[in-house]
């Protein structure tokens, strides 16, 4: 199997990875808290439904979001994908006691190694505001989601992106980043659809939503 599918060292130097403050805060007691204890509820809320289901999670770090999509939304099958190799190291270990029901891969959120309409569901937590061509990652999941499939997103606007905190202490792609009207407008424009509108927290900070692609007469909704 091919471990860096979609990833070159150019891609990768392309890439605005974590660094180490970010990495801190993402590996952190309280990221997995907010995690389990706020996102997860409020996606529920907005029509997440992933059980029995294939899912991609893009960009897993190290792995904690995965581990809630097996144990707390019972996917029965999760690839989670990061341009990251040593975050992948990470989420190997943390993931190995599901065995055949998870596979950690370094990949590329833009070039996802998985056929068209593979996926029930992909989940975003927290990665397409650290994509440079963010848009080519809207694209690829939705390319590899089957009609009815979920596209469930926790994503970071540019208004946070600008504040003094997130510039000095972090490390993003500086230009074209997105609003929360934005990013739930370039789903649209992928022909996704909003049963329930994307709700913004935090003074437009965050954007967090479930955008379904829509079924063809044989295949219903998740
Ligand atoms: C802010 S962290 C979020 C990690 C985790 N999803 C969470 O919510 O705690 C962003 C992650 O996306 C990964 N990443 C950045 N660009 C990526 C890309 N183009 N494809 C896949 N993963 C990417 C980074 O390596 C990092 O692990």
């Amino acid at each position: 199997m091919d471990d860096n599918f979609g990833t070159t060292e150019d891609t990768r130097e392309a890439a605005v990875l974590m660094n180490r403050i970010e990495t801190a805060l993402v590996d952190s007691p309280p990221r997995a808290w907010l995690q389990r204890s706020y996102e997860l509820p409020l996606l529920e809320r907005l029509g997440a439904r992933i059980p029995g289901r294939r899912v991609v999670e893009i960009g897993c770090g190290r792995g904690v979001g995965a581990e809630l999509l097996l144990e707390r939304w019972g996917a029965a099958h999760v690839t989670a994908i990061d341009l990251d190799p040593a975050m992948v190291e990470r989420a190997r270990r943390r993931l190995a006691r599901f065995g055949s029901r998870v596979e950690v891969r370094v990949g590329d959120a833009c070039e996802l190694p998985l056929d068209d309409a593979a996926a029930d569901a992909v989940v975003d937590f927290a990665v397409i505001h650290h994509v440079p061509v963010w848009r080519d990652a809207v694209t690829e999941a939705v390319r590899v989601l089957r009609p009815g499939g979920q596209l469930v997103f926790e994503e970071v606007t540019r208004h946070a992106l600008q504040r003094w905190s997130y510039r000095t202490f972090l490390e993003h792609p500086e230009v074209d980043r997105f609003s929360s009207d934005e990013f739930v407008e370039a789903l649209l424009e992928e022909g996704l659809t909003m049963p329930v509108p994307a709700v913004t927290r935090f003074f437009g900070d965050f954007v967090l939503g479930v955008a379904v692609k829509p079924a063809t007469a044989n295949q219903g909704p998740l």
